[in-house]
């Protein structure tokens, strides 16, 4: 049976000296199980410092964007291809804080979802509505738009993405989505497409036993918590197989 996914999204926090001492802690606490994933998306100028680190160990690495262009003149973007010049695995794309403060529309996100398949990584693709939405009922409304547009893109290859279910009034803010709030926005994922679907907002080692026991939740996307490796290695041992 397939076992649970537990990443983590650094956000913009890290320099060279605590990351080292954050990705040895990491590998050093991380007992390697066939049943659990592991992974942390970094700055893009860490990617290196994660490879050097990680290289070899059960921990998998990714970036927080891509650009949705292959190459060329886009000064300050990062192409897909270099990331993945740096063993990274995966790519968040989409996450409601690039959404909201860079601008990033459901289209943009689905050409950064291809351009990421593209290079070889696994798009990590965040939907999630805000408090405003779910107060008017429309969460399922909107967490379908998000994925239509990355699925009419996609095609048959959306089979090879991993989905992050991550309401953007529990980003941060240390209120999580009820484990049935949580399976039940899961659940109408699933009702459209076939992969992993995480969970993120405000996971800690408190809750995330509860969250992830939940049958849709297949794993976790984990942002302050993952700062602290101790928590984060707790939040993977709650990642027990479903
Ligand atoms: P927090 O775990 O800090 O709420 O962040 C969640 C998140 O945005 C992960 O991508």
């Amino acid at each position: 049976m397939r076992g649970k996914l537990v990443v983590g999204n650094w956000k913009m926090h890290g320099g060279l000296r605590q990351n080292d001492a954050l990705l040895a802690d990491l590998r050093a606490g991380w007992q390697p199980a066939d049943a659990r994933e592991i992974a942390v998306c970094v700055p893009f100028p860490y990617l290196w410092q994660a490879q050097a680190a990680l290289s070899g160990s059960a921990i998998a690495w990714g970036a927080q964007n891509v650009s949705e262009h292959p190459i060329g003149a886009h000064t300050g973007e990062v192409a897909a291809t270099m990331v993945a010049e740096f063993g990274c695995r995966y790519a968040i794309v989409g996450h409601s804080e690039r959404r909201a403060m860079h601008g990033e529309t459901d289209d943009v996100v689905a050409a950064k979802a291809a351009a990421a398949l593209d290079a070889g990584l696994v798009p990590i693709v965040c939907v999630g509505e805000t408090l405003e939405q779910r107060q008017a009922g429309e969460t399922k409304a909107i967490v379908l738009r998000q994925l239509a547009a990355v699925i009419a893109r996609l095609g048959t290859r959306m089979a090879q993405m991993v989905v992050a279910y991550e309401p953007v009034w529990a980003i941060g803010t240390g209120k999580t989505a009820t484990p049935q709030l949580a399976q039940e926005a899961h659940a109408v994922i699933k009702s459209v497409l076939d992969v992993p679907v995480l969970y993120g907002g405000s996971v800690k080692p408190d809750n995330a036993a509860e969250l992830l026991s939940q049958p849709s939740v297949d794993g976790a996307l984990v942002g302050g918590a993952s700062l602290d490796p101790e928590s984060l290695a707790a939040i993977c041992r709650a990642a027990i197989p479903s």
